[in-house]
């Protein structure tokens, strides 16, 4: 089955090094803007409950603000304790001015 997209935002609403994050149908994902590309994660951490979208983006990873775990945002792989269980990714595509995020 072909996959479904759906509005995340603005390609303007998030500049090169930034990340929100947005609710799609319940669902909770983290955008990321990385040097001019999109990407999307969840956003809850698989350590705890804690938003990515409040912590750090250093490089390609994305640090979790509440116990500093780390994930590699293009691949959702752990690159650092206390997370263990890598993080969903999702596909993204640009359409026109706007971010959409697989659903
Ligand atoms: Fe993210 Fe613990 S909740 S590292």
């Amino acid at each position: 089955m072909a996959a479904q997209y759906a509005f995340a935002c603005k390609q303007a609403d998030l500049a090169p090094g930034e990340k929100k994050a947005v609710e799609i149908g319940g669902h909770h994902y983290c955008i990321y803007n990385l040097n001019g590309i999109y990407y999307a994660t969840d956003d809850v951490c698989t350590h705890g409950l804690s938003s990515l979208a409040t912590g750090e983006i250093v490089g390609e990873e994305i640090e979790c603000a509440a116990h500093f775990g780390t994930f590699n945002i293009i691949t959702g792989k752990v690159t650092a304790p206390p997370c263990s269980i890598p993080l969903k990714t999702w596909r993204v595509e640009l359409r026109g001015a706007d971010v959409f995020v697989e659903t």
